[in-house]
């Protein structure tokens, strides 16, 4: 399955911080906000990844994390010159999806905690044997009225309805930023239609699978949290949530030499050298740690 991390757009909810460094490289308690999303699809087993970014941006993703050779995966990149809708994603993937599967993650996107719902997601679209070619996910929110709402019937997970940011849900369950689709996603946004606020809509997206019953819904539970980075007071939020773990457990979310060595994708020498490339800092200490750990298993 290919990756992608859709990390454009203006940032204007963060502004003057996003004047001149976007959003997804803000800081989420000790590392860029892009690691969280980026380790979460690691940790799925994503190895092929496409981040899709501003002109302005793209140099300084760039720089962050090069080709992504030193995590063991490969990192690609594409320009959306106007953030035109999230769709827009899969056309400008197009060419790098090359009739596989695909999940998109947005930048902005973070989830901690046990993510077998993502592993068995992946899992049952490479299997294909439910007919489900289009996967959302549902989250309960106590205020849904900022994301995409979906409403279900929980025993038989059929989707009765889904809407982009809904006056009044119809449910408490948004749709976190995190989709399953088959190769088909790009020829579907192509036809879709910009909605009157002048982009085109991820629920279109997801309502052509529905309209032919390939979509399919997975709840994820309480026990992961989704956390949201879009206004000031959730970015503080996610950053206080993300050091309270990492102070209680001396354990690093999203460190993504770790991850990558722990998905097999690198070995003590390739984490060597990750670790040898860094200047000294307390992340730095913390891989030596976790590396003297490993050698003396
Ligand atoms: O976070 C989950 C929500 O994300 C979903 O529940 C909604 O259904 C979905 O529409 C989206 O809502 P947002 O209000 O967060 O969408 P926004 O337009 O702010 O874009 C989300 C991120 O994607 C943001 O960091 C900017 C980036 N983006 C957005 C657009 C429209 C792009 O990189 N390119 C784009 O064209």
């Amino acid at each position: 399955m290919k990756g992608i991390i859709l990390a454009g757009g203006s940032g204007t909810r963060l502004y003057p911080m996003t004047k001149v460094m976007t959003k997804q490289l803000q800081p989420v308690y000790d590392k860029p906000m892009i690691y969280y999303p980026l380790s979460f699809l690691m940790l799925g087993g994503i190895k092929d990844i496409l981040l899709i970014t501003t002109p302005h941006d793209l140099p300084h993703f760039q720089e962050l994390l090069g080709d992504g050779s030193q995590f063991g995966i490969k990192l690609n990149y594409k320009i959306q010159d106007k953030p035109n809708g999230l769709p827009q994603a899969f056309i400008l993937g197009e060419e790098f999806i090359a009739g596989e599967d695909v999940c998109l993650i947005l930048g902005d996107n973070l989830f901690y905690g046990d993510i077998r719902f993502f592993k068995s997601a992946i899992a049952a679209h490479k299997e294909k044997n439910d007919g489900i070619s289009g996967r959302v996910f549902a989250y309960s929110v106590a205020d849904p009225r900022a994301y995409g709402v979906v409403e279900f019937d929980k025993k038989t997970k059929m989707v009765k309805s889904i809407e982009e940011k809904p006056a009044e849900p119809k449910s408490n369950y948004a749709i976190p930023g995190l989709y399953i689709f088959d190769s088909t996603a790009a020829a579907r946004a192509k036809s879709l239609t910009p909605s009157p606020r002048g982009e085109t809509e991820i629920v279109d997206l997801i309502l052509s699978y529905k309209k032919e019953s390939k979509l399919g819904v997975e709840i994820i539970t309480r026990g992961v949290a989704w956390l949201d980075t879009g206004t000031p007071r959730s970015l503080l939020e996610a950053s206080s949530y993300i050091g309270a773990i990492e102070e209680r457990q001396g354990l690093k979310v999203a460190c993504l030499e770790e991850v990558a060595f722990r998905m097999g994708f690198i070995d003590t020498e390739g984490l060597q050298k990750c670790i040898a490339a860094l200047p000294k800092s307390i992340y730095r200490a913390y891989l030596e740690r976790f590396l003297k750990e490993i050698l003396e298993e």
